[in-house]
């Protein structure tokens, strides 16, 4: 380290202590402020007057940044630390809640889940095309022929939106099928200063591409001919292809801010959108904390379904955002369709990998080959961090990269950057045999953790090595498939153990559909090329899945709540293969658990007729959250209304109306039985459903009552399942795991049921 001569340093140590003082004092941050509206003294005729005039109580320059009062009843406001919390202890003020960042969790698909074949399960004509599915991402890039609305009927009578005009962006680029548009940037500049003009759009225009690949996922029109450079090609189709779609800009280059989030779901609600599609999360906080949860709250009582990404933070256990019960909860999983590219090294053996590379073919020679952590003087030089790999090392030579820390294309760019030719990407526990297929810059591969094992073992064995990579384009039919994708985020549910999370998995590896031209199909600034299609991974993808199949069950059923949609998907949803296999698991190559598939894979043509559903009401949403032990304040925070637990009553998260059972023991001192009750409405006709159990765990007896239900058309009957462990109150005991099913003889209605000890 370099010495410095001690009266600079007390000048610095002083200058220092000046700035962070003076910076301490000053320091303000965005937060938001949620008030119990029936506080408001009757001397305000206007909730916003009473806003200011508390807000000025406390300081004096705040101003109102948003005021809520649909997501939530409240405000948000500019403040420092000391003003915040004299602000918390003003009467009528519930919490006040510091801005938090949210990030996003980054043709053949119809085909995979069965929807080419069952057009006519669908309503041809007005009613799904008067389903409104609202996106909160990006942006939307209205150009692409995914919008195309040729076709379409007028906008619903019930939309109350807008297309709100900014940079490049005019009323002229909503359509029939993109009927809204709107940006949210208030929360974003308070917090980081004005919109860079020159990098990113001030208005709702897409720069990103994850916005209209989430938002054409969900509602895509049918685009024939659609592929990435030749990859995938086919026609690309949305889920619903004839539901409209609406985008809400709530994410911008330095991240999406809660705020914004509350004034999108604010304004989706007055807009009167049926579905949301929330493709980020961020942090784990409990539910009256979170704004995303805050805000799906008031969307569900509007009867919004609201769907959201798992998190891309698997295959660690307890991994998952998004898991309020009122929220669906979606991870990813694989499709049948691959991209392969071969990895043959010197010795003749080849290994399989997955590349969307197209570009200068390398030459059909073998290559010089070299390990990145053999070409760097960095510690962790393995991951061809920028700046890490030594030239002279890797000039005219194939690299390879462990996959991890940076992004998977940008290794890429640092190995072409050094002089590299092209690169194998290898996978380290993290990703255990997950293959993600990208857009290289380069000629490169992506091969599974044993591949790249066995490659590694090669190159440090032998004095020359060399390599090819064969470029094999597009195969289909790949299989076992589906499996969960390695990154999908894993339960168990952190926040509230009983509730079961992920609901279930939808396609996330791999997925074509529209993107932006504004940027390439890598997101890298150094990727020059434009395409009106790419091909990504991530519960990002799944989420909008779900979300534009959730619309096609609401316009089959359009009095359908948000519950009996989701109960649709996931007790129709399969956890094993044609064959009778069971589902599995990328990470592990095992079979996948509860924990990682929820109810299991979405099977959409089945959930049109499910037989019977688990509904729920807000009033069992709200009797979960005295369940929860809540405080007064904390409910209303959730759901803006005035409503205390009684304390006569007894309230058991246990008896939430779920479609599904996380049953938790406690290890010592706790009952060693737990009973779950639940309601079924029939949907279906009238009909004699019998009840099944299969079990993995031994060590608990499960057991049902009754065990059959005889349903009229509408009836609604109630069942109490019975656990017992059996394992005695010190029991170390593994988690295990079970599925009940209802079945009259057509319909199945499964549940997955996760056993586990506190
Ligand atoms: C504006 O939109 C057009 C498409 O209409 C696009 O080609 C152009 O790149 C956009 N410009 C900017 C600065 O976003
Ligand atoms: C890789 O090996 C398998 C058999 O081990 C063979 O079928 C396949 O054609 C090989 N691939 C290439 C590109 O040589
Ligand atoms: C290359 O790296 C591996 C793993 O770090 C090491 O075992 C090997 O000795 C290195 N080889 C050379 C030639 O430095
Ligand atoms: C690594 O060290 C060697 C020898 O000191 C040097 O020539 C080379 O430039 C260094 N590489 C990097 C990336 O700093
Ligand atoms: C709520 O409080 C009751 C009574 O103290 C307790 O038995 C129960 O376990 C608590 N529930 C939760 C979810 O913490």
């Amino acid at each position: 380290m370099e010495s410095f001569n001690k009266p600079f340093l007390l000048v610095l140590f002083f200058l220092l202590n000046l700035f962070s003082n003076f910076s301490h004092a000053e320091k303000k941050t965005t937060y938001i402020v949620h008030v119990a509206k029936s506080e408001m003294p009757e001397s305000f005729n206007h909730h916003t007057l009473w806003y200011e005039s508390s807000l000025n109580s406390v300081s004096d320059s705040a101003q109102l940044i948003y005021t809520y009062d649909n997501a939530i009843h409240g405000f948000a406001t500019r403040l420092t630390p000391e003003e915040a919390s004299s602000l918390e202890s003003q009467t009528g003020i519930l919490a006040v809640l510091p801005e938090i960042k949210y990030e996003l969790h980054t043709t053949r698909t119809p085909q995979f889940l069965g929807l080419d074949k069952s057009a006519d399960l669908f309503p041809e004509s007005s009613s799904s095309s008067d389903v409104i599915v609202g996106v909160l991402d990006t942006g939307v890039w209205p150009e692409s022929k995914s919008f195309d609305d040729t076709g379409m009927g007028p906008v619903p009578a019930t939309w109350k939106g807008e297309c709100q005009i900014g940079t490049n962006f005019t009323t002229a680029n909503c359509n029939r099928k993109l009927i809204g548009a709107r940006f949210f940037s208030k929360g974003y500049e308070a917090m980081l200063g004005p919109i860079d003009e020159t990098k990113e759009s001030k208005s709702p225009r897409d720069d990103d591409g994850h916005g209209t690949h989430t938002a054409t996922t969900a509602t895509g029109s049918v685009v024939p001919g659609a592929s990435l450079f030749g990859f995938a090609s086919g026609t690309a189709r949305g889920m619903a292809t004839r539901s409209r779609v609406a985008a809400y800009k709530v994410c911008w280059l330095g991240g999406c801010f809660s705020s914004d989030i509350l004034a999108a779901i604010e304004q989706a609600i007055l807009d009167n959108v049926n579905v949301l599609s929330l493709s980020l999360g961020g942090g784990m906080s409990d539910y009256y904390r979170d704004s995303v949860a805050i805000g799906s709250f008031a969307a569900m009582e509007k009867g919004i379904l609201i769907s959201c990404s798992a998190g891309n933070a698997g295959p660690s256990s307890y991994s998952l955002s998004n898991v309020a019960p009122w929220i669906t909860t979606v991870g990813a999983g694989t499709l049948d369709r691959d991209f392969p590219a071969e990895v043959i090294i010197g010795n003749g053996k080849n290994y399989s990998g997955v590349s969307l590379y197209r570009g200068n073919a390398l030459p059909d020679t073998p290559l010089p080959f070299i390990y990145a952590g053999n070409a760097s003087n960095s510690s962790s030089g393995n991951l061809c961090m920028m700046g890490t790999l030594t030239p002279e090392k890797v000039a005219g030579k194939i690299v390879l990269c462990d996959r991890g820390v940076s992004a998977r294309v940008q290794k890429g760019v640092v190995v072409k950057s050094a002089g590299g030719l092209g690169m194998v990407l290898a996978n380290t526990p993290a990703n255990g045999e997950e293959l993600v297929a990208d857009a290289h810059l380069l000629p490169a591969t992506a091969v599974g953790e044993k591949e790249g094992d066995a490659i590694k073992k090669y190159l440090f064995s032998d004095s020359n090595p060399t390599v090819k990579i064969v470029f094999q384009g597009t195969k289909v039919g790949i299989q076992p498939s589906p499996v969960v994708a390695a990154f999908s985020s894993r339960g168990p549910n952190s926040i509230t153990p009983q509730i079961l999370k992920p609901d279930l998995i939808a396609p996330g590896v791999n997925i074509l559909a529209g993107w932006s031209k504004n940027v390439g199909p890598t997101g890298l600034a150094s990727d020059n090329r434009r395409v009106d299609f790419n091909i990504i991974s991530g519960t990002s993808m799944s989420c909008p899945h779900v979300s534009g199949l959730a619309a096609l069950i609401k316009s089959a059923h359009p009095d359908w709540s948000p519950a009996a949609v989701r109960s649709a998907l996931m007790t129709t949803a399969y956890t094993a293969y044609k064959n009778g296999l069971s589902l599995r698991d990328s990470a592990t190559g095992k079979q996948s658990t509860p924990f990682d598939h929820g109810a299991g894979h979405v099977d959409p043509v089945s959930a049109v007729n499910p037989g019977l559903v688990y509904d729920l009401t807000v009033d069992d949403y709200l009797n979960f959250l005295c369940a929860l032990n809540y405080s007064t304040a904390q409910i209303t925070t959730l759901s803006r209304r005035k409503f205390e637990c009684e304390p006569s009553k007894k309230y058991s998260v246990n008896d939430l109306n779920y479609p599904s059972f996380a049953v938790l023991f406690q290890t010592t001192g706790g009952a060693n039985i737990v009973k779950h009750t639940r309601v079924l409405t029939n949907v279906g006709t009238a009909g004699v459903y019998k009840s099944s159990v299969t079990s993995d765990s031994p060590l608990v007896k499960i057991s049902i009552e009754p065990q059959v239900l005889s349903f009229k058309e509408n009836e609604k009957k109630s069942y109490t399942v019975t656990f017992t462990s059996t394992a005695g109150a010190t029991s170390q005991s593994v988690n295990g795991f079970a599925r009940l099913e209802w079945s009259d003889g057509k319909n199945v209605v499964g549940s997955p049921i996760s056993i586990s000890w506190d």
